[in-house]
């Protein structure tokens, strides 16, 4: 199976330019990288103009956020039917950055039900603030799977995408270790085999947090993860280009 690498652009960059510039060599990183598949998220504002142009295979669109709701009085949001219209085919939810600015658990509950609804591949992130000895963040983890996943039937677990970002490691020097990261994949696999039945192997997990071009390889062959979700290095073409090289 192709590992996965989300490239989370955020809010970068500045102008449309800036961000055909990064598309064009995130283009060229991917086609070159066999064996890889590339979801590029970009600012909602930029989606329709970046999936306009490409034509390729390698590289399919993500929204950073989507409102759960079809329509209406949300000022400033985007619905799931807007971004799929705009060619985006997976929608992230519940990124820490969000939920530190208010997103809940029951939020991300409804984004993730009514995306599977909309036909777009949910990328549910889950992650705990800080490690204590005492084990916390299993539960943690656990309430957000729990919460996340409540409305999704076993049978559409295949297309959803856990990703994992501890938020002690996005924007930090170093990612967690591989072998902690295998631990969390084992857990995360546990936690919907009991809520949801076998099926919940299917789930493909992701690590999110510090990822880079010389730690990329290790955090999937020794992490066990289908693949990463990127924020800084996405948005240097030099890293991306040499990160997506390394999976290849
Ligand atoms: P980072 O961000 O790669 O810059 O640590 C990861 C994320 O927030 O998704």
């Amino acid at each position: 199976m192709n590992s996965i690498v989300v490239a989370n652009w955020k809010m970068n960059p500045a102008t449309l330019k800036e961000a055909k510039m990064l598309f064009e060599a995130t283009r060229k990183a991917a086609d070159a990288a066999k064996g890889v598949s590339v979801i590029v998220a970009p600012p909602a504002i930029f989606l329709r103009d970046l999936s306009r142009s490409y034509k390729g295979r390698r590289i399919t669109f993500a929204a950073q956020n989507a409102h759960f709701e079809q329509g209406g009085s949300f000022t400033g949001e985007t619905s799931l039917a807007q971004a799929r219209d705009a060619k985006a085919t997976a929608v992230i939810v519940g990124h820490a950055e969000r939920r530190a600015g208010g997103e809940t658990n029951d939020d991300t509950r409804k984004k993730v039900s009514a995306a599977i609804v909309a036909q777009l591949t949910p990328i549910l992130c889950v992650g705990e603030q800080k490690r204590a000895q005492g084990g916390e963040h299993f539960t943690t983890i656990k309430e957000q799977l729990r919460a996340g996943l409540a409305d999704v039937p076993a049978a559409k677990l295949s297309k959803m995408i856990i990703a994992y970002e501890p938020v002690w490691a996005i924007g930090a020097d170093k990612p967690m270790s591989p072998r902690d990261m295998h631990e969390m994949t084992i857990f995360i696999h546990k936690m919907i085999v009991e809520s949801h039945g076998q099926a919940g192997m299917n789930v493909r997990i992701l690590y999110g947090g510090a990822v880079d071009e010389t730690n990329a390889l290790e955090m999937i062959s020794d992490g066990h993860v289908h693949g990463l979700l990127v924020g800084r290095a996405s948005t240097n073409a030099f890293k991306f280009k040499h990160l997506l090289e390394s999976l290849a």
